[in-house]
């Protein structure tokens, strides 16, 4: 089921732009269920998409203007370009990602002209569910099928994480736009950020939810810790490839990076320590998803966030509150954060049975401590970005 109701949608478009459209288009956001901080360290990660996301609206134009309108940024207004324009523009806000998306496109040659695209998006903004690789995302295929293009979908992945990268100015990895980009219903993916190699994993979970538990609490990745960690990562590696023969922190057991990094510095070794850790957990939390042992998967999601916490000091008060408010509930096989930390978003595996009960007493012990609510949803896991079929656009 859609989250938005399409009539209204394409009624509002016509009012914005004075002009009708007839495709649309989806990408979802992302939950991680395990792996974080370590895309960038060529290890695992293991994300599956959500059906929360962004969807866009979109009328080619017959000249080179862009225009381009949010429901969520009402105040920003239309914001209008040519299609030559190539720079950053902190007033352009949220419509930087699209502009990103045209600007690398053109760069590589395709001829993209001007079109209006109306976006509405219900994954939380800020939270740590991939919001704006939802919108590159969106914007990537979108103009990949009206220009005819004839990328492949890996193709608008990697274009989504240099938009982020070169454009944005965040350093990020390639886990968000991945499974957005090739999410699968009922599925999460063990995905190789090293060799892009991917094993799509039924979601065995019968009678468990996936809660999703929002701090509230904003943070944009920009001016967050998030390329520092990401620098500390590779001097850690600096330090130890002498040592060892290791292309990233991922290619490393925790065994023998006890061994080698002995002495390095004592935060550097946390932060690689983590990586290591973490993508060790990666691996083994897949195959005991896999093979049903549930409280195993719930005890390594525990560890993570410790991890995260301990070592890679990412988490937060408010993270912490919401996280061990949930696995002290009953019916919590595991909890951790989600995505970058710092804020945003956390997850918990819960009994059905349990899940109203342990939202309510996550939410009063969270409230209580922080001082504001968090917001509590039950996940369900969809497909990656798509064009929408012309019976949901009718
Ligand atoms: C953000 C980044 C990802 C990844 C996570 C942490 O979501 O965009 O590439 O690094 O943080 O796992």
């Amino acid at each position: 089921m859609l989250s938005f109701d399409m009539g209204q949608l394409k009624q509002q478009f016509e009012e914005v732009f004075a002009a009708s459209t007839d495709r649309a288009f989806f990408a979802p956001g992302r939950i991680n269920l395990i792996g974080e901080h370590t895309d960038y360290n060529g290890g695992h990660v293991f994300p599956c998409a959500i059906t929360f996301g962004t969807y866009g609206l979109v009328k080619k134009r017959e000249d080179d203007l862009i225009r381009v309108y949010s429901r969520n940024f009402e105040d920003v207004g239309i914001v209008s370009f040519p299609v030559t324009d190539e720079t950053y523009e902190a007033s352009h806000d949220w419509a930087n990602y699209v502009k990103g998306v045209v600007t690398l496109l053109r760069q590589d040659g395709h001829d993209i002209r001007g079109f209006d695209f109306l976006l509405a998006g219900n994954i939380p903004n800020g939270a740590g569910l991939s919001s704006s690789a939802s919108l590159e995302l969106v914007t990537a295929f979108m103009l990949n099928e009206v220009y005819g293009l004839g990328l492949e979908r890996i193709d608008l992945v990697r274009l989504g994480q240099k938009v982020e990268n070169t454009f944005i100015g965040v350093n990020s990895g390639i886990m968000d736009q991945f499974a957005i980009g090739m999410g699968k219903a009922g599925h999460a993916m063990l995905l190789d950020c090293e060799t892009l190699h991917h094993d799509y994993a039924p979601i065995l979970l019968d009678g468990y939810d996936i809660v999703i538990m929002n701090t509230n609490k904003r943070r944009e990745l920009a001016d967050s810790k998030y390329n520092e960690r990401r620098r500390e990562c590779d001097t850690a590696l600096g330090l130890i490839q002498p040592k060892v023969e290791v292309e990233s922190l991922g290619q490393l057991s925790l065994k023998i990076f006890e061994q080698v990094a002995l002495d390095l510095p004592e935060t550097l070794r946390k932060r690689a320590r983590h990586a290591v850790s973490e993508n060790e957990r990666t691996k083994l939390a897949y195959t005991a998803l896999q093979e049903g042992r549930l409280e195993a998967f719930g005890e390594l999601m525990n560890a993570s966030h410790a991890s995260l916490r301990d070592d890679y000091e990412v988490t937060g008060l408010e993270l912490d509150t919401l996280v061990a408010a949930a696995q002290g509930c009953e019916g919590v096989i595991g909890a951790r954060m989600t995505g970058a930390g710092f804020g945003g978003c956390a997850i918990a595996i819960v009994r059905q049975t349990d899940t109203s009960a342990m939202i309510e007493q996550t939410s009063a012990k969270y409230e209580e401590t922080i001082g504001y609510a968090s917001t509590c949803y039950v996940a369900s896991v969809g497909d990656g970005v798509r064009e929408l079929v012309e019976e949901e656009v009718k």
